[in-house]
């Protein structure tokens, strides 16, 4: 099992929408898919949970951070919700050790059964943070083309603590960063000014894409069906119309063709991501 955080210290740029999506994605891609949403606000938690396509286990994350977690239930795509106590592991520093080795037993005890692990983080440097980055293989940065956001990713790497040069050294050397995804990304003279400065900035930090595209790199545009599709919790390619009225009898509501070509745009670097992680060593 190869397992990812989909982590930055920024909020609100796509963690919990590439953690879900990128779950459905590998589970469509037949590899068996462990979902954990470490987050004790539950945006990936009540998510999946309304679109009802995950297997949800009958114990939350807060267990497994406490060395209790039971069996997880049979299925493609599993799912570990977070709790609201999640927030009061930080204040709690002379059981961080343990709050770490319980996550790591707990993958190494699950990873026989699924091919990727995908963690959806909350969005600050502290214990759950070093926890999953600790832990994982991988590390995904979704990330905006603001300058505040590109500037922020000097702490991804550099943080004193938490950066992943310094989890590397101290806690994870074999902690590989996929790379940072810019997500909400517009097609304004602005924000390609700004992709611009990032690829200068940051060479090698971009997730290359094998495609005709201009950019050539990983990137997820802004688009209406992604907030739909995450409200709904279902895939992207499969959101369907909402009903105008009452449901018609029997027979499925039509796909949304905005969905579709959502889907169309950001596949590709769905895909390039889901290649990383499923690569025999
Ligand atoms: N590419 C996109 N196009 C349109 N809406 C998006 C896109 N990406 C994310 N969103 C929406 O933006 C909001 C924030 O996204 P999301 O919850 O995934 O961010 P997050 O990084 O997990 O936030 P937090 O740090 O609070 O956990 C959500 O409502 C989501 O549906
Ligand atoms: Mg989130």
């Amino acid at each position: 099992m190869k397992t990812v955080a989909v982590a930055t210290q920024k909020g609100g740029v796509g963690k919990t929408f590439v953690s879900c999506q990128l779950g459905f994605r590998l589970a469509g891609l037949a590899a068996p898919t462990l979902l954990l949403d470490l987050d004790q606000q539950l945006n990936a938690s009540d998510s999946m949970a309304r679109g009802g396509l995950v297997a949800c286990a009958p114990f939350t994350m807060l267990e497994v951070f406490e060395g209790r977690a039971g069996e997880l239930p049979p299925g493609q795509l599993v799912m570990v919700p977070g709790h609201p106590d999640l927030a009061a592991m930080e204040r709690q520093p002379q059981r961080h050790n343990a709050f770490v080795n319980a996550l790591q037993r707990f993958l190494a005890e699950v990873s026989g059964r699924f091919r990727v692990c995908v963690m959806d983080t909350n969005p600050s440097p502290d214990v759950r943070y070093a926890a999953a980055l600790a832990t994982a293989d991988f590390l995904l940065a979704p990330v905006q083309l603001n300058q505040e956001a590109i500037d922020g990713i000097a702490t991804l790497l550099h943080h004193g603590r938490y950066g992943y040069h310094k989890i590397r050294q101290v806690l994870n050397p074999r902690l590989e960063l996929i790379g940072i995804l810019p997500n909400l990304v517009e097609g304004t003279p602005f924000q390609r000014a700004n992709l611009q400065q990032l690829v200068l900035q940051h060479p090698g930090l971009l997730i290359p894409v094998p495609r005709g595209d201009v950019m050539g790199y990983a990137y997820i545009p802004t688009r209406t069906a992604v907030a739909e599709a995450q409200a709904a919790g279902v895939p992207l390619w499969q959101l369907r119309q909402r009903p105008a009225g009452p449901q018609p009898a029997g027979g499925a509501l039509p796909l949304r063709s905005a969905a579709r070509d959502a889907w169309r745009e950001i596949k590709p670097s769905f895909d390039a991501i889901a290649a990383i992680l499923l690569r025999e060593d």
